[in-house]
Protein backbone atom coordinates (compact mmCIF):
# COMPACT_ATOMS: atom_id res chain seq x y z
CA UNK A 1 0.00 0.00 0.00
CA UNK A 2 1.37 3.13 -1.16
CA UNK A 3 1.80 5.88 2.22
CA UNK A 4 -0.43 8.53 0.66
CA UNK A 5 -2.84 6.32 -0.67
CA UNK A 6 -6.68 7.68 -0.52
CA UNK A 7 -8.30 5.88 2.48
CA UNK A 8 -11.46 5.09 3.66
CA UNK A 9 -13.21 5.89 7.33
CA UNK A 10 -12.74 2.97 8.52
CA UNK A 11 -9.12 2.63 6.86
CA UNK A 12 -8.05 4.85 8.38
CA UNK A 13 -9.29 4.45 11.94
CA UNK A 14 -7.92 1.10 11.50
CA UNK A 15 -4.64 2.37 11.12
CA UNK A 16 -4.44 4.48 13.78
CA UNK A 17 -5.62 2.04 16.15
CA UNK A 18 -2.89 -0.49 14.74
CA UNK A 19 -0.30 1.82 14.75
CA UNK A 20 -0.95 4.34 17.63
CA UNK A 21 -1.01 4.93 21.14
CA UNK A 22 -4.52 4.82 22.24
CA UNK A 23 -4.22 7.92 24.77
CA UNK A 24 -7.33 9.11 23.29
CA UNK A 25 -10.99 8.47 22.23
CA UNK A 26 -11.80 10.29 19.10
CA UNK A 27 -15.25 10.20 17.45
CA UNK A 28 -15.46 7.74 14.52
CA UNK A 29 -15.11 10.50 12.60
CA UNK A 30 -11.82 10.49 9.67
CA UNK A 31 -11.58 14.26 8.52
CA UNK A 32 -9.44 15.57 5.46
CA UNK A 33 -10.65 19.06 5.05
CA UNK A 34 -11.34 22.05 6.60
CA UNK A 35 -12.55 26.20 5.71
CA UNK A 36 -13.99 28.49 8.30
CA UNK A 37 -16.71 26.48 9.82
CA UNK A 38 -16.68 23.58 7.94
CA UNK A 39 -15.26 20.01 7.82
CA UNK A 40 -15.48 17.43 5.45
CA UNK A 41 -14.71 13.36 5.92
CA UNK A 42 -13.16 11.50 3.22
CA UNK A 43 -16.20 10.40 2.40
CA UNK A 44 -17.01 13.59 1.49
CA UNK A 45 -19.94 14.39 4.31
CA UNK A 46 -19.77 18.13 5.57
CA UNK A 47 -19.55 18.96 9.05
CA UNK A 48 -20.30 22.10 11.61
CA UNK A 49 -17.00 22.28 13.61
CA UNK A 50 -18.21 22.58 17.03
CA UNK A 51 -14.95 22.18 19.27
CA UNK A 52 -12.70 24.82 17.09
CA UNK A 53 -9.86 21.74 18.62
CA UNK A 54 -10.55 22.34 21.36
CA UNK A 55 -10.33 26.21 20.83
CA UNK A 56 -7.64 26.00 18.79
CA UNK A 57 -9.38 26.88 15.10
CA UNK A 58 -11.03 30.66 16.55
CA UNK A 59 -9.96 32.04 13.30
CA UNK A 60 -11.54 29.40 11.04
CA UNK A 61 -10.60 26.21 9.31
CA UNK A 62 -7.54 27.13 6.76
CA UNK A 63 -7.97 30.69 7.18
CA UNK A 64 -6.25 31.99 4.22
CA UNK A 65 -4.44 35.01 5.65
CA UNK A 66 -2.86 32.81 8.59
CA UNK A 67 -2.12 30.13 5.80
CA UNK A 68 -0.37 32.91 3.26
CA UNK A 69 1.56 34.09 5.98
CA UNK A 70 2.52 30.30 6.89
CA UNK A 71 3.37 29.59 3.23
CA UNK A 72 5.47 32.81 2.66
CA UNK A 73 7.53 32.47 5.85
CA UNK A 74 7.83 28.33 5.70
CA UNK A 75 9.64 29.16 1.80
CA UNK A 76 11.87 31.90 3.49
CA UNK A 77 13.71 30.89 6.59
CA UNK A 78 11.77 28.33 8.74
CA UNK A 79 13.98 27.43 12.00
CA UNK A 80 17.25 29.24 13.30
CA UNK A 81 16.67 28.15 17.17
CA UNK A 82 16.96 31.20 19.43
CA UNK A 83 21.32 30.49 19.02
CA UNK A 84 20.71 32.95 16.23
CA UNK A 85 18.26 36.15 15.70
CA UNK A 86 15.50 35.91 13.20
CA UNK A 87 13.71 38.82 11.39
CA UNK A 88 10.41 37.65 12.89
CA UNK A 89 10.61 37.24 16.44
CA UNK A 90 11.16 40.87 17.96
CA UNK A 91 8.40 41.80 15.01
CA UNK A 92 5.97 39.29 16.81
CA UNK A 93 6.75 40.45 20.46
CA UNK A 94 6.20 43.71 19.65
CA UNK A 95 2.98 42.98 18.40
CA UNK A 96 1.71 40.19 20.77
CA UNK A 97 3.01 42.52 23.95
CA UNK A 98 1.45 46.08 22.41
CA UNK A 99 -2.08 43.79 22.09
CA UNK A 100 -1.67 42.15 25.59
CA UNK A 101 -0.49 45.43 27.12
CA UNK A 102 2.53 43.46 28.66
CA UNK A 103 6.25 44.68 28.36
CA UNK A 104 7.63 40.80 27.82
CA UNK A 105 7.03 37.81 26.01
CA UNK A 106 8.44 34.37 26.23
CA UNK A 107 7.11 31.92 23.07
CA UNK A 108 6.52 28.36 23.57
CA UNK A 109 4.95 26.16 21.45
CA UNK A 110 2.44 24.16 23.32
CA UNK A 111 -0.31 25.08 25.92
CA UNK A 112 1.55 22.71 28.57
CA UNK A 113 5.06 24.36 27.94
CA UNK A 114 3.82 27.65 28.54
CA UNK A 115 2.28 26.35 31.25
CA UNK A 116 5.48 24.97 32.84
CA UNK A 117 6.92 27.96 31.80
CA UNK A 118 5.05 30.42 33.68
CA UNK A 119 5.25 27.93 37.24
CA UNK A 120 8.76 28.32 36.41
CA UNK A 121 9.04 32.25 36.16
CA UNK A 122 7.33 32.10 39.19
CA UNK A 123 9.40 29.99 41.59
CA UNK A 124 12.25 32.34 40.22
CA UNK A 125 10.55 35.30 41.48
CA UNK A 126 9.47 33.48 44.63
CA UNK A 127 13.05 33.00 45.52
CA UNK A 128 14.78 36.09 43.58
CA UNK A 129 11.97 38.57 44.92
CA UNK A 130 9.59 37.57 46.89
CA UNK A 131 12.15 36.11 49.85
CA UNK A 132 10.96 32.85 50.05
CA UNK A 133 13.45 30.10 51.19
CA UNK A 134 14.73 28.05 48.79
CA UNK A 135 12.77 25.01 47.36
CA UNK A 136 9.58 25.79 49.33
CA UNK A 137 7.68 28.12 47.25
CA UNK A 138 4.21 26.59 46.89
CA UNK A 139 1.56 27.59 43.86
CA UNK A 140 -2.25 27.85 44.68
CA UNK A 141 -4.23 25.89 41.92
CA UNK A 142 -7.89 25.06 41.84
CA UNK A 143 -9.80 21.64 41.98
CA UNK A 144 -11.10 20.02 38.96
CA UNK A 145 -8.40 22.30 36.74
CA UNK A 146 -6.66 21.50 33.68
CA UNK A 147 -3.43 22.96 32.44
CA UNK A 148 -1.85 20.07 30.25
CA UNK A 149 -0.24 17.14 30.82
CA UNK A 150 3.33 17.24 31.75
CA UNK A 151 4.45 15.38 34.86
CA UNK A 152 4.13 18.39 36.60
CA UNK A 153 0.94 19.51 35.88
CA UNK A 154 -0.49 16.38 36.36
CA UNK A 155 0.71 16.16 40.19
CA UNK A 156 -1.40 18.67 40.66
CA UNK A 157 -4.88 17.46 38.65
CA UNK A 158 -7.55 15.04 40.56
CA UNK A 159 -8.74 13.66 37.49
CA UNK A 160 -7.51 10.07 38.31
CA UNK A 161 -7.33 9.01 34.49
CA UNK A 162 -4.81 11.32 33.82
CA UNK A 163 -2.81 10.82 36.95
CA UNK A 164 -3.02 7.75 37.73
CA UNK A 165 0.41 5.42 37.58
CA UNK A 166 2.68 8.29 36.50
CA UNK A 167 3.66 9.41 39.92
CA UNK A 168 6.23 10.62 41.62
CA UNK A 169 4.42 13.58 41.58
CA UNK A 170 5.99 16.86 42.04
CA UNK A 171 5.58 19.05 45.39
CA UNK A 172 4.96 22.87 45.59
CA UNK A 173 1.19 22.72 44.74
CA UNK A 174 -1.62 23.81 47.39
CA UNK A 175 -5.21 22.90 45.90
CA UNK A 176 -8.34 24.40 46.63
CA UNK A 177 -12.02 24.89 45.21
CA UNK A 178 -12.61 27.16 42.46
CA UNK A 179 -15.13 29.72 42.61
CA UNK A 180 -14.08 30.01 46.42
CA UNK A 181 -12.61 33.55 47.39
CA UNK A 182 -12.87 32.07 51.12
CA UNK A 183 -10.61 29.45 50.41
CA UNK A 184 -8.08 31.39 48.85
CA UNK A 185 -7.01 33.59 51.22
CA UNK A 186 -7.32 30.81 54.09
CA UNK A 187 -4.39 29.36 51.77
CA UNK A 188 -2.68 32.62 51.14
CA UNK A 189 -2.86 33.32 54.74
CA UNK A 190 -2.16 29.72 56.26
CA UNK A 191 1.29 29.91 53.98
CA UNK A 192 3.75 32.88 54.14
CA UNK A 193 5.60 30.75 51.28
CA UNK A 194 2.69 31.24 48.64
CA UNK A 195 4.05 32.37 45.51
CA UNK A 196 1.53 32.58 42.60
CA UNK A 197 -2.15 31.45 42.11
CA UNK A 198 -2.58 29.92 38.95
CA UNK A 199 -6.51 29.61 37.29
CA UNK A 200 -8.36 29.36 34.67
CA UNK A 201 -11.11 32.08 34.26
CA UNK A 202 -13.32 29.76 33.34
CA UNK A 203 -12.96 25.94 33.40
CA UNK A 204 -12.93 24.78 29.89
CA UNK A 205 -11.99 21.22 30.15
CA UNK A 206 -13.59 20.64 33.79
CA UNK A 207 -17.05 21.46 32.07
CA UNK A 208 -17.25 25.26 31.10
CA UNK A 209 -17.54 26.05 34.21
CA UNK A 210 -17.74 29.91 34.66
CA UNK A 211 -17.36 31.44 38.66
CA UNK A 212 -19.43 33.65 39.76
CA UNK A 213 -19.44 37.88 38.73
CA UNK A 214 -16.28 39.41 40.49
CA UNK A 215 -14.24 36.22 41.57
CA UNK A 216 -11.60 36.94 38.99
CA UNK A 217 -10.95 40.25 40.09
CA UNK A 218 -11.54 39.49 44.46
CA UNK A 219 -9.10 36.99 43.64
CA UNK A 220 -6.46 39.03 42.08
CA UNK A 221 -7.04 41.48 45.06
CA UNK A 222 -6.32 39.00 47.48
CA UNK A 223 -2.78 37.83 45.48
CA UNK A 224 -2.07 41.54 45.60
CA UNK A 225 -2.79 41.89 49.39
CA UNK A 226 -0.37 39.37 49.76
CA UNK A 227 2.18 39.53 47.37
CA UNK A 228 1.13 36.63 45.25
CA UNK A 229 1.65 36.24 41.44
CA UNK A 230 -1.78 36.16 39.82
CA UNK A 231 -1.37 33.69 36.93
CA UNK A 232 -3.87 33.34 34.38
CA UNK A 233 -3.99 30.26 32.12
CA UNK A 234 -6.03 31.71 28.91
CA UNK A 235 -5.15 28.57 26.80
CA UNK A 236 -8.53 27.85 26.29
CA UNK A 237 -10.36 30.91 26.95
CA UNK A 238 -7.96 33.68 25.46
CA UNK A 239 -8.14 35.12 21.78
CA UNK A 240 -11.29 35.93 21.52
CA UNK A 241 -13.31 32.48 22.83
CA UNK A 242 -15.32 34.42 25.49
CA UNK A 243 -16.91 37.24 23.77
CA UNK A 244 -13.61 39.34 24.38
CA UNK A 245 -9.90 39.02 23.35
CA UNK A 246 -9.05 37.90 26.86
CA UNK A 247 -11.38 36.03 29.25
CA UNK A 248 -10.06 37.89 32.37
CA UNK A 249 -9.54 41.40 29.43
CA UNK A 250 -7.02 43.30 31.53
CA UNK A 251 -4.66 46.32 29.89
CA UNK A 252 -5.44 44.49 25.95
CA UNK A 253 -6.95 46.35 23.26
CA UNK A 254 -9.77 44.58 22.95
CA UNK A 255 -12.71 46.94 21.51
CA UNK A 256 -15.72 44.90 22.40
CA UNK A 257 -18.44 47.26 24.46
CA UNK A 258 -20.31 44.56 24.59
CA UNK A 259 -17.90 42.89 27.24
CA UNK A 260 -20.37 41.83 30.62
CA UNK A 261 -19.82 39.46 33.77
CA UNK A 262 -16.60 39.12 34.73
CA UNK A 263 -15.10 42.51 35.20
CA UNK A 264 -11.16 43.65 34.00
CA UNK A 265 -8.54 41.70 35.63
CA UNK A 266 -4.98 42.27 34.35
CA UNK A 267 -3.09 38.96 35.55
CA UNK A 268 0.74 39.03 36.78
CA UNK A 269 1.14 36.49 33.92
CA UNK A 270 -1.01 35.08 31.41
CA UNK A 271 -0.48 32.42 29.53
CA UNK A 272 -1.39 32.06 25.73
CA UNK A 273 -1.69 28.90 23.13
CA UNK A 274 -3.68 27.60 20.88
CA UNK A 275 -5.93 29.96 18.86
CA UNK A 276 -2.73 32.41 19.03
CA UNK A 277 -2.02 30.78 15.74
CA UNK A 278 -5.04 29.82 15.03
CA UNK A 279 -4.89 26.56 15.11
CA UNK A 280 -2.58 26.35 12.50
CA UNK A 281 0.64 25.53 14.19
CA UNK A 282 1.80 24.77 17.89
CA UNK A 283 2.48 28.64 19.13
CA UNK A 284 1.98 29.41 23.18
CA UNK A 285 3.19 32.14 25.14
CA UNK A 286 3.77 33.67 28.19
CA UNK A 287 3.28 37.15 29.06
CA UNK A 288 4.65 39.36 31.83
CA UNK A 289 5.88 42.99 32.78
CA UNK A 290 9.47 43.34 33.06
CA UNK A 291 10.00 43.07 37.42
CA UNK A 292 8.79 39.34 36.60
CA UNK A 293 9.98 38.10 33.23
CA UNK A 294 13.76 39.50 34.07
CA UNK A 295 14.04 36.84 36.90
CA UNK A 296 14.19 34.83 32.90
CA UNK A 297 18.33 34.88 32.50
CA UNK A 298 20.23 32.99 29.06
CA UNK A 299 20.35 29.57 29.29
CA UNK A 300 17.54 29.32 32.36
CA UNK A 301 15.11 28.40 29.78
CA UNK A 302 14.46 27.76 26.41
CA UNK A 303 12.91 25.29 23.62
CA UNK A 304 14.10 24.56 20.13
CA UNK A 305 10.84 25.25 18.24
CA UNK A 306 10.06 28.60 20.95
CA UNK A 307 9.65 31.85 18.99
CA UNK A 308 10.57 29.77 15.17
CA UNK A 309 9.97 32.79 12.01
CA UNK A 310 6.96 30.63 11.22
CA UNK A 311 5.70 30.62 14.40
CA UNK A 312 6.17 34.45 14.72
CA UNK A 313 4.43 35.22 11.69
CA UNK A 314 1.59 32.77 12.07
CA UNK A 315 0.86 34.39 15.25
CA UNK A 316 1.20 38.33 13.52
CA UNK A 317 -1.47 36.94 11.13
CA UNK A 318 -3.57 34.91 13.51
CA UNK A 319 -3.97 37.73 16.26
CA UNK A 320 -5.04 40.42 13.10
CA UNK A 321 -7.57 38.28 12.31
CA UNK A 322 -9.36 38.36 15.51
CA UNK A 323 -9.04 42.39 15.68
CA UNK A 324 -9.47 42.80 11.64
CA UNK A 325 -12.78 40.35 11.91
CA UNK A 326 -13.86 41.63 15.23
CA UNK A 327 -13.84 38.14 16.29
CA UNK A 328 -14.47 38.90 20.11
CA UNK A 329 -17.95 41.35 19.15
CA UNK A 330 -18.99 38.28 17.27
CA UNK A 331 -18.52 35.10 19.68
CA UNK A 332 -20.29 37.62 22.38
CA UNK A 333 -23.36 38.73 20.11
CA UNK A 334 -23.74 34.68 18.93
CA UNK A 335 -22.82 33.16 22.61
CA UNK A 336 -25.72 35.19 23.88
CA UNK A 337 -27.82 34.11 21.17
CA UNK A 338 -27.17 30.62 20.93
CA UNK A 339 -27.85 30.27 24.91
CA UNK A 340 -31.23 32.98 24.80
CA UNK A 341 -32.28 29.75 21.93
CA UNK A 342 -31.50 26.66 24.11
CA UNK A 343 -32.98 28.25 26.90
CA UNK A 344 -35.95 28.46 25.16
CA UNK A 345 -35.78 24.77 24.56
CA UNK A 346 -34.48 23.85 27.70
CA UNK A 347 -37.60 23.70 29.92
CA UNK A 348 -39.33 22.11 26.81
CA UNK A 349 -37.48 18.99 27.59
CA UNK A 350 -36.12 16.52 30.16
CA UNK A 351 -32.92 15.82 28.96
CA UNK A 352 -31.18 18.65 29.15
CA UNK A 353 -30.51 20.73 32.68
CA UNK A 354 -28.87 23.42 31.60
CA UNK A 355 -26.85 25.92 29.28
CA UNK A 356 -24.15 27.60 30.44
CA UNK A 357 -20.82 29.44 29.22
CA UNK A 358 -19.96 32.85 27.66
CA UNK A 359 -18.97 34.10 24.20
CA UNK A 360 -18.81 30.91 21.93
CA UNK A 361 -17.55 28.45 24.87
CA UNK A 362 -20.24 26.76 26.29
CA UNK A 363 -21.59 23.71 27.40
CA UNK A 364 -24.96 21.36 28.18
CA UNK A 365 -25.58 19.60 30.73
CA UNK A 366 -26.95 15.96 30.18
CA UNK A 367 -29.73 15.07 32.69
CA UNK A 368 -28.13 11.87 33.21
CA UNK A 369 -25.02 10.06 35.45
CA UNK A 370 -21.88 11.29 35.20
CA UNK A 371 -21.18 7.18 33.75
CA UNK A 372 -23.74 6.99 31.28
CA UNK A 373 -23.01 7.07 27.77
CA UNK A 374 -26.23 9.57 26.90
CA UNK A 375 -23.34 12.29 25.98
CA UNK A 376 -21.52 10.07 23.74
CA UNK A 377 -24.86 9.05 22.17
CA UNK A 378 -26.09 12.41 21.79
CA UNK A 379 -22.73 13.38 20.06
CA UNK A 380 -22.78 10.90 17.51
CA UNK A 381 -26.28 11.41 16.71
CA UNK A 382 -25.30 14.92 16.23
CA UNK A 383 -22.17 13.85 13.92
CA UNK A 384 -24.96 12.11 11.72
CA UNK A 385 -26.78 15.34 11.50
CA UNK A 386 -23.48 16.78 10.42
CA UNK A 387 -22.42 18.84 13.35
CA UNK A 388 -19.09 17.55 15.14
CA UNK A 389 -19.12 18.28 19.53
CA UNK A 390 -17.72 15.81 22.09
CA UNK A 391 -18.65 14.95 25.72
CA UNK A 392 -16.38 16.45 28.59
CA UNK A 393 -16.83 14.77 31.92
CA UNK A 394 -19.57 12.24 31.37
CA UNK A 395 -22.61 14.30 31.16
CA UNK A 396 -21.33 17.33 29.91
CA UNK A 397 -21.16 18.52 26.26
CA UNK A 398 -18.97 21.58 24.95
CA UNK A 399 -20.18 23.77 22.35
CA UNK A 400 -16.92 25.55 20.84
CA UNK A 401 -17.30 26.36 17.35
CA UNK A 402 -14.85 28.88 14.95
CA UNK A 403 -15.75 32.48 15.92
CA UNK A 404 -16.07 33.11 12.07
CA UNK A 405 -19.79 31.96 11.77
CA UNK A 406 -22.02 33.96 10.78
CA UNK A 407 -25.70 34.23 12.89
CA UNK A 408 -27.55 32.13 10.02
CA UNK A 409 -25.21 29.55 10.45
CA UNK A 410 -25.03 29.24 14.18
CA UNK A 411 -29.24 29.01 13.95
CA UNK A 412 -28.74 26.45 11.62
CA UNK A 413 -26.61 24.76 14.05
CA UNK A 414 -29.17 25.34 17.09
CA UNK A 415 -31.99 23.44 15.31
CA UNK A 416 -29.40 20.92 14.45
CA UNK A 417 -28.77 20.39 18.25
CA UNK A 418 -32.39 20.81 19.23
CA UNK A 419 -33.63 18.14 16.59
CA UNK A 420 -30.91 16.01 17.46
CA UNK A 421 -31.65 16.22 21.46
CA UNK A 422 -35.46 15.94 20.72
CA UNK A 423 -34.77 11.95 19.13
CA UNK A 424 -33.49 11.34 22.51
CA UNK A 425 -36.72 12.41 24.52
CA UNK A 426 -37.68 9.37 26.95
C1 LIG B 1 -6.61 25.83 30.08
C2 LIG B 1 -5.63 24.94 29.36
N1 LIG B 1 -4.33 25.02 29.65
C3 LIG B 1 -3.41 24.26 29.03
C4 LIG B 1 -3.78 23.36 28.06
C5 LIG B 1 -2.74 22.49 27.40
O1 LIG B 1 -2.52 22.88 26.10
P1 LIG B 1 -1.75 21.87 25.09
O2 LIG B 1 -2.68 20.74 24.83
O3 LIG B 1 -1.47 22.71 23.88
O4 LIG B 1 -0.51 21.43 25.78
C6 LIG B 1 -5.13 23.25 27.71
C7 LIG B 1 -5.58 22.28 26.69
O5 LIG B 1 -6.73 21.97 26.54
C8 LIG B 1 -6.09 24.06 28.38
O6 LIG B 1 -7.39 23.99 28.11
Amino acid sequence: MAVLEHLTSQQAIDLENKFGAHNYHPLPVVLSRGEGVYVWDVEGKKYYDFLSAYSAVNQGHCHPKIIGAMMDQAKTLTLTSRAFYNDMLGKYEQFATSTFGFDKLLPMNTGAEAVETALKICRRWAYQKKGIPENQAQVIVCENNFHGRTTTIISFSNDPVAREDYGPYTEGFIKIEYDNLVALENALQSNPNVAGFLVEPIQGEAGVYVPSEGYLKKAKALCEKYNVLFIADEVQTGIARTGRLLATCGNCSCENKNCSGTPEVKPDILILGKALSGGVYPVSAVLANDEIMEVITPGSHGSTFGGNPVAAAVAIAALEVVQEEKLAENADVLGNLFREELNKFIPTCDLVEKVRGRGLLNAIVINDTEDSSTAWDICMALKENGLLAKPTHGNIIRFAPPLVMTREQLMDCVGIIINTLREFER
